[in-house]
């Protein structure tokens, strides 16, 4: 820093030690100023947040950063759930569903990171291993059927992970960047409007642009193809058809293109995550597996549940295996972090606690209801019903290394990898 030259006269005639001297108290001075800041945020957040009285732990009721550290050591979903027994982070008053998930109440702002690839587009959420008998990575091709089955949905094609046997153009594995950064930076949204912005979606150097182009390309493909069949696309183009016609601002083409990226990202590892906990936790209790395969048995036995693959009028009768995949889904949820509503215009009463309005509160995801839900939750269990069904009718299956547990990471869906299994044909 430059000194002004009347200033230079007095230093000069300040010695050495009188400079060190109010060099340090200065230092005092800030370090007091800073410790006094701290401790008025302290106080602030502590005594008088709106919700200073519901306990949890004392780095989250500071700052979203305790949040963000458990999504970074990748086990948020057992954290929360150790928070929530013991404290009450999240609601789990039965009132919590009707109040929240089932009333008009507005979602948290960390939604808007749906906005991708970049704050312009409006989302509305925002045979041969059992032949060989090598080990086979079972939760690869969980993945790759699952976002071969969204592609046909969608675009009446698959993406072609099945037929190829790998992750083409690592789509797969940039998802995964793309659910770090939305468990994340929903809470930092400045981060979002940074990196989510048309240059960026131009280069397609982040995760959402690399799922934006392989939706869009699908996309593109789906409107020239003929012979595409009443899709998922298909009441899409005439939706937009209708918006073209009617002049609506709420649907167009951008629109469109984001509603093909959300469902080609939540539609893929949340299945595959609900499969593979199925089959996972079956294979480690070989007597539920066991009953459920003696109950499809019985149903094929009355001329049910014989098709090549099983049907879903036929496996959903079925309920121990009902049962089963409920449970998969409940005790290892694909999505595993509370997702933020915002308390409405006055407040509201949760039990025998008053929010206040903006306040942001969370249900667990495995109660999803109301307007919000998952609009993918038929086809989701249609696909877990058929799939589950027919491998436990027709493969005996066992891990590699029974005593080996599965490794995930819990962003903002978890899909575990690493039990390998040899798999044969009954
Ligand atoms: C086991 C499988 C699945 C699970 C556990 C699951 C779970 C969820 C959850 C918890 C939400 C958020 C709801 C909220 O904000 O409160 C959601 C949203 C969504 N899901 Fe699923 N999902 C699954 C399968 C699917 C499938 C197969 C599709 C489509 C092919 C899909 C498409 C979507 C979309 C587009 C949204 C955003 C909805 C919005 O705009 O608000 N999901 N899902």
């Amino acid at each position: 820093m430059e000194i002004p030259t009347h200033m230079t006269g007095i230093l000069g005639s300040l010695g050495t030690d009188s400079l060190k001297q109010i060099g340090s108290q200065v230092f005092t001075i800030r370090a007091i100023f800073i410790g006094l800041a701290v401790l008025l945020l302290v106080l602030v957040r502590r005594r008088y947040s709106s919700i200073y009285r519901i306990p949890g732990p004392f780095g989250a009721s500071l700052s979203r950063l305790w949040h963000v550290r458990q999504i970074i050591r990748v086990d948020q979903n057992l954290r929360l759930v150790e928070q929530h027994d013991k404290h009450e982070v999240s609601v789990s008053h039965p009132d919590g569903i009707k109040k929240l998930l089932l009333a008009p109440v507005p979602k948290g702002d960390w939604y808007k990171v749906f906005c991708f690839p970049d704050y312009r587009y409006i989302a509305p959420i925002a045979g041969t291993y059992a032949e060989s008998h090598e080990g086979m990575e079972l939760d690869k091709f969980f993945t790759y059927v699952a976002f071969d089955i969204t592609g046909e949905m969608l675009f009446s094609k698959p993406f072609g992970f099945l037929d190829k046997g790998e992750d083409v153009c690592g789509a797969i594995a940039m998802n995964v960047g793309l659910e770090v950064y939305l468990a994340i930076f929903g809470f930092y949204r400045w981060v979002h409007w940074l990196v989510a912005n048309p240059l960026v979606t131009w280069t397609q150097l982040v995760p959402m642009g690399h799922l934006f182009h392989t939706a869009n390309s699908a996309l593109s493909e789906r409107q020239k193809n003929p012979d595409a069949r009443f899709d998922v696309a298909a009441h899409w183009f005439r939706g937009l058809a209708r918006a073209e016609k009617e002049n609506s601002p709420h649907f167009n083409l951008r629109a469109l293109q984001a509603a093909a990226s959300s469902n080609v990202g939540a539609g893929s590892d949340t299945v595959s995550c609900g499969l593979q906990s199925f089959v996972y936790h079956m294979i480690r209790h070989p007597g539920e597996w066991q009953r459920v395969r003696d109950e499809i048995d019985a149903a094929h036995k009355l001329g049910r549940c014989g098709q090549r693959v099983v049907l879903y009028e036929d496996a959903s009768q079925l309920p121990y295996l009902q049962a089963c995949i409920k449970e998969a889904l409940r005790i290892f949820c694909p999505v595993p972090m509370g997702l933020p509503r915002l308390a409405p215009k006055g407040g509201i009463t949760i039990g025998d606690q008053f929010f206040s309005e903006g306040v942001t509160l969370t249900i667990s995801p495995f109660w999803g209801m109301g307007y919000a839900s998952c609009p993918g939750q038929h086809i989701a269990r249609v696909q877990l019903t058929k799939i589950t069904a027919t491998v436990v009718r027709d493969y005996d299956i066992r891990q590699v290394d029974p005593k080996q547990e599965w490794t995930w990471s819990a962003y903002f869906t978890v899909v575990p990898h690493d039990w390998p299994v040899y798999i044969s044909k009954r």
